[in-house]
């Protein structure tokens, strides 16, 4: 297709497509066609759009999938304050609330619209002249951050609107993770030995508040959006539940679980019954808002003190009950984190039977006040581990323990630290079989080297045979010491031998995730996979080096350094390698002739980039190791031109500075990097 008109309306075909098929399964939950079908849409458009960067636009679907990562978040004023939600706790407090508000509105009667309470994090997205421009959090309601290019990679969030919408507008809504992606994030985060997240709401925040969007762009974020701010240049619906519809029509996610009620009594019916179905919602939900439906009564009844009058929280009741603490328990993690963990007297707690639950770490437990022998609150939300809420103090008999950490490991009884500016107690000896034994089993584990057939228990048993004392030891099994163990027929292990072999050409990334750096998980292996071509190199590199990378801290570059500088380590590493492990990239990714890292380079930007803002093209240079600085001058490489350009480009001109148009600028973008 070499007419450049063809692959342009090609283009827009492709998008149109791929947003509508978009829209059907994301907004809708109602696919028209195979995943294969989507990806084969998605592939021809990346393929013309590598051919022709300069037809990338903002809006395209292949920009979902994360941009440079940044230093910090801008900053953005809200027009209008996002304000926060009043609680009713029982049904009187529901009618306390519904005839204050008639009496305000001086008796005239008035709809009521009741959808589920998202237990997320509220975002506003400006859309201008039909483009997604701005996405916000709240902040303090009347700052939040700018989060535009994480917000981009939910993919209920339209980039683009129809033509017919207002041509500015805002609409607002709660960002969150279904209960399934909560889970999956937790277990992965289990795997990883990170704190878990307590709940959907501090992970939606926390993968929402990314400084690295292509982090967010992983994790399954969806969007329910549940009214309008400002609007300029066109009229809307007058009632919450027309511009609900409305909105529906622009394509936008608005929670098909809403209704429109007269009365009071209904509302607490339709209250009810979700209390009753709360668990089949795939969504956490806190509760029912209950909003009053015209619009020019919301404005007549006003907000106080960031509260509105015209709606409220009517929560659901906790998931709680009471039971004994009987004694705290400390697991020791794969990075020798001490894990405290609760034993209860065993109790029902909606519907489900509770015998332990989590305590993060010892200055929770203590922060709470919780004694060994305390009679507990505890609580239980969907997919959320348990929780202890706190003690039930007046049920002390003057019996109960404080807990204090054990002083030594309770797996190898090693001293045990806690290092400055951490949360968790660790225990300092790298050989504790409790470490040990978790690293082998991490190292099998699915998402790492994935070796079919050696799961947990066979990991128990190889590391208590003494035949794997360390993850290099599985490629020095033979089938004799695998016969000798209890149950290992030979069928079972030639195929435990099979998937052992299978497993030596994993890509680069796993193989570091597998290895169980603290603190390095999934996606930070991705990373250095993409900027080391082997573990040689990874081992190699320096604080400094480390600390160049976008998004990796002091933190992690410490750990990455101490744990190559560990003799054990290199130990294990060099009996892989003699094993014919890969350590290193895929030939085909070490192949790219045209990388070309921007390293040493200074850039210069002058008049406005269409494709992107200053901060956006400035993160792009440097996440290629290029500079971005203010003024030419003979040491500049290249003067990026946008429209209107200003005096800077006179002045590049006289000193035979080279050019660059923003179209060029992309395709530098592109040789250099595959992930824009
Ligand atoms: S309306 C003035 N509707 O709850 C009313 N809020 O406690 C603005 N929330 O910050 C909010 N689901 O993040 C509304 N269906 C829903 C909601 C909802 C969750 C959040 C929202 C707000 C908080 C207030």
């Amino acid at each position: 297709m070499g007419d450049i008109t063809n692959v342009r309306q090609r283009i827009e075909e492709l998008r149109g497509l791929i947003n509508y098929h978009n829209y059907r399964y994301y907004v809708l939950d109602s696919p028209e066609i195979s995943d294969a079908e989507y990806d084969e849409l998605m592939r021809e458009l990346k393929q013309l759009e590598s051919e022709h960067p300069e037809l990338i636009t903002l809006d395209s679907p292949t920009q979902r999938i994360g941009a440079p990562p940044v230093e910090e978040f801008g900053v953005v004023e809200h027009p209008e304050p996002l304000l926060s939600l009043a609680n009713a706790f029982s049904y009187e407090e529901l009618a306390a609330w519904h005839k204050r508000a008639s009496n305000l509105l001086a008796g005239r009667s008035f709809d009521l619209v009741c959808e589920p309470k998202i237990d997320g994090l509220a975002v506003a997205l400006t859309y201008v002249d039909g483009l997604l421009v701005t996405g916000a959090t709240r902040g303090d309601g009347y700052r939040g951050e700018n989060i535009t290019q994480n917000l981009r990679t939910v993919r209920s969030i339209p980039l683009s609107v129809p033509k017919e919408a207002p041509p500015r507008f805002e609409v607002r809504g709660e960002v969150y993770l279904p209960k399934a992606g909560f889970k999956k994030l937790n277990e992965e985060r289990a795997k990883e030995d990170l704190p878990l997240f307590a709940n959907p709401r501090n992970a939606a925040a926390g993968s929402v508040r990314q400084l690295d969007s292509s982090v967010t762009a992983k994790r399954p974020l969806d969007i329910f959006i549940y009214g309008l701010g400002p609007v300029e240049g066109k009229a809307v619906p007058d009632t919450h539940w027309g511009i609900m519809e409305y909105l529906k029509s622009l394509g936008f996610k608005v929670n098909p679980n809403i209704a429109l009620y007269h009365t009071v009594d209904e509302v607490e019916e339709c209250h009810q019954n979700w209390v009753e179905k709360r668990n089949d919602l795939p969504y956490e939900a806190d509760g029912m808002v209950v909003k009053v439906n015209p619009i020019a009564f919301q404005r007549e009844l006003g907000t106080v003190a960031h509260e509105p009058r015209w709606a409220i929280a009517y929560k659901f009741p906790a998931i709680q009950g009471t039971t004994r603490l009987v004694d705290i328990g400390v697991n020791v993690g794969r990075t020798g984190s001490l894990n405290p963990y609760a034993i209860l007297e065993p109790v029902q707690v909606g519907g489900v039977v509770i015998s332990q639950a989590a305590l993060h770490n010892e200055e929770d437990i203590h922060r709470k006040d919780i004694r060994i022998g305390d009679v507990v609150v505890v609580q239980r939300a969907g997919e959320v581990i348990p929780e202890i809420v706190g003690p039930v103090k007046s049920r002390r008999t003057g019996e109960e323990k404080i807990f204090v950490m054990p002083s030594r490991c309770p797996v190898c009884g090693s001293e045990v630290i806690k290092p400055e500016g951490e949360a968790m107690h660790r225990c300092t000896n790298a050989a504790c079989p409790s470490q040990a034994l978790e690293r082998i089993k991490h190292f099998v584990s699915r998402g790492t080297m994935d070796i079919d057939g050696v799961g947990e228990k066979l990991c128990q048993a190889l590391f208590e045979a003494g035949l794997v004392k360390d993850v290099a030891d599985l490629y020095y099994l033979t089938k004799e010491q695998l016969l000798g163990l209890e149950r290992m027929a030979d069928k079972s292990v030639s195929n435990v031998l099979n998937s052992i072999e299978g497993s030596k050409n994993r890509p680069l990334s796993r193989i570091i995730f597998a290895l169980g750096i603290l603190h390095v998980g999934e996606e930070y292996a991705e990373l250095l996979a993409e900027n080391f071509s082997s573990i040689g190199d990874l081992a190699k590199a320096s604080q400094e080096d480390l600390l160049s990378l976008p998004s990796i801290g002091p933190k992690i570059a410490d750990s990455i350094v101490t744990f190559f500088r560990q003799e054990r380590n290199r130990q294990i590493i060099e009996k892989l390698r003699k094993a014919a492990v890969r350590l290193e990239r895929e030939k085909v990714e070490e192949a790219k002739p045209e990388e070309l890292p921007l390293a040493g380079l200074e850039f210069v930007l002058t008049g406005k980039l269409e494709s992107f803002t200053r901060p956006e093209a400035e993160a792009k240079i440097k996440a290629l190791e290029g500079k971005t600085v203010s003024d030419v001058t003979k040491k500049t490489s290249y003067l990026v031109v946008g429209v209107d350009p200003g005096s800077k480009l006179a002045k590049a001109q006289k000193l035979g500075i080279k050019t660059l148009s923003e179209a060029e600028f992309i395709k530098l973008l592109n040789q250099n990097t595959s992930s824009f």
